[in-house]
């Protein structure tokens, strides 16, 4: 980058973590589509702000509504939509939120270049593990039902491959369990890393 030069300000990261006396972290949240990644973040969120904690949930559907809403399913569209994503988080955690994405990211490459803009521990991967059955079987949106049927192209899972993590921090079996079962397992997670106050 030429001409450009990074400014640094008077009030830091540590400054804004001070002040709302929490660490900032990102939750990065992976899994097939039907998985439960936006329904466990969305629960925990609640059960962290109910803590104090100051949070921020990014959700795939959602982003693509605005942020991404030019990109598509391609691998260089998914490609894009995780860097921007990527940098919007880094933003959030920068201004000393605790912030939960939740993306297919279904590619171990991109899972690991936004892992490398972040410090040491600030970035938690949760695996949201559901065989690619189940989540056919529950379907939520009927799009599995499109993808086999070839009206949906690239679908995760089933013409898209699914890379899963292989040492993510965090490996919820999310299928025959109670929802809260994941939210305390990702509380004590929480709280043996020293991020909740
Ligand atoms: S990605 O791969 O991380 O860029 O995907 P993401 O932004 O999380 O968007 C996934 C949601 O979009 C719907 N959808 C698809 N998913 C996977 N593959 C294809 N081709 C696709 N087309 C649409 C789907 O509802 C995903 O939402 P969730 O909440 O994961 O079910």
């Amino acid at each position: 980058m030429s001409n450009i030069v990074w400014h640094s300000h008077h009030i830091d990261k540590a400054a804004r973590a001070a002040q709302k006396g929490h660490q900032p972290a990102l939750l990065w949240f992976t899994g097939l589509s039907g998985s439960g990644k936006s329904t466990l973040a969305g629960a925990l969120e609640a059960a962290l702000v109910a803590r104090g904690i100051h949070t921020y949930l990014l959700d795939g559907d959602n982003v693509r509504h605005g942020l991404c809403s030019d990109l598509g399913f391609t691998p260089s569209d998914r490609q894009e939509n995780l860097r921007r994503i990527g940098e919007v988080a880094k933003l959030m955690v920068d201004a000393g939120l605790v912030v939960l994405a939740a993306f297919v990211s279904p590619y171990r490459a991109e899972r690991q270049a936004i892992r490398e803009r972040f410090a040491e521990g600030e970035f938690i991967e949760v695996f949201v593990d559901v065989p690619l059955a189940e989540c056919e079987a529950r379907d939520p949106k009927g799009l599995y039902q499109k993808a086999r049927a070839g009206e949906i192209k690239h679908f995760t899972g089933i013409d898209d491959p699914y890379e899963a993590p292989e040492s993510a921090e965090v490996h919820l079996h999310n299928h025959g369990v109670d929802i809260n079962t994941g939210v305390e397992q990702l509380l004590a997670q929480l709280q043996a890393r020293g991020l909740l106050p």
